[in-house]
């Protein structure tokens, strides 16, 4: 990968430090480990803060996603990275960076593509709540948000797994996963999206920042949503817990997404035409005829 592509994220201080491994454990291991060391050098008041930092590696051994499951990112195809920054927002916020992150990630992609190759659709990117971007019914980029807490700072890091350049994927995954690869037909500059898309996660984060709010990215973000007016299945996610006593049949009721509030939440609407709104950390969204 050419880094020199990056280097104007310097100059609109969109990052202080990016670190390029050709292969690595999990570039979000990377960005953690690197804030602890900031932590401890500061504690010792000779560290230098180097954040918003960017990791990039072309190979991950450990690549992570939600809930605990691998991530495949053992192939130079794709762009495994992770964006560490301090944000100047209330922890009550921070779960809407993760919102913002995939639409970061689908204007950059929408950018690149509509240069690169106008006769493509740019109006398949969608995303499915809160996070995944998809293309048709099947997943092309995952995001990972994690909060590193110390006694008086906390930091987030972004991680973001956009799958590039890769020609086919194995067993049950070609029915869950596509590349923009597979979708355009053309090898795409992984140097030039990771630029765009930094570019553009930077600039939403000052506006979310000073606005503390989501409100300047509802309309574009409902209008990305998948599930946007559409049946879904609300899974809780406490049932996965072993030691829960509820049952899974009492959770899998239909409602119809109307889309996000300010803060992030997906709106239900049950069968009674009532409201109510639920976060990403306890459920998770199944359309009724699958992942989407
Ligand atoms: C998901 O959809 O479950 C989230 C996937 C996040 C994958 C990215 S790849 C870069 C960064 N490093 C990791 O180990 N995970 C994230």
């Amino acid at each position: 990968m050419n880094i020199d592509t990056l280097k104007p994220l310097y100059n609109i201080e969109a990052v202080r430090k990016i670190e390029y491994y050709s292969e690595t454990d999990s570039t979000n291991q990377r960005a953690k480990e690197d804030i602890r060391n900031i932590e401890k050098n500061e504690e010792s008041e000779n560290g230098s803060l180097e954040l918003p930092c960017l990791y990039i590696a072309d190979i991950q051994t450990a690549g992570r996603g939600r809930m605990g499951r691998p991530w495949k990112s053992d192939s130079g195809e794709g762009i495994w990275m992770s964006y560490s920054f301090r944000p100047k927002l209330a922890p009550d916020k921070i779960p809407g960076i993760t919102l913002l992150a995939s639409i970061a990630v689908a204007r950059g992609i929408s950018e690149y593509i509509k240069n690169k190759e106008p006769s493509f659709n740019v109006g398949e990117i969608k995303i499915k709540w809160p996070n995944d971007l998809v293309i048709g019914t099947k997943k092309v980029c995952g995001i990972l948000t994690e909060l590193v807490s110390s006694d008086d700072s906390y930091s987030v890091i972004c991680g973001i797994g956009v799958n590039v350049n890769t020609p086919s994927f194995p067993g049950e995954l070609q029915d869950k996963a596509t590349s923009l690869l597979i979708e355009t037909g053309k090898v795409c500059s992984r140097e030039t999206l990771i630029y765009l898309i930094i570019r553009k996660l930077s600039e939403l984060i000052e506006e979310y920042e000073i606005s503390e709010s989501l409100d300047f990215i509802l309309e574009e973000y409902n209008s990305l949503l998948i599930s946007m007016n559409k049946e879904v299945i609300i899974i809780d996610n406490s049932i996965t817990n072993n030691n829960s006593t509820k049952k899974q049949s009492d959770y899998l009721n239909t409602f119809i997404s109307r889309g996000i509030n300010n803060t992030g939440a997906l709106l239900i609407e049950d069968s009674s035409g009532n409201i109510s709104s639920v976060s990403s950390g306890e459920v998770s969204v199944r359309g009724i005829y699958g992942y989407v």
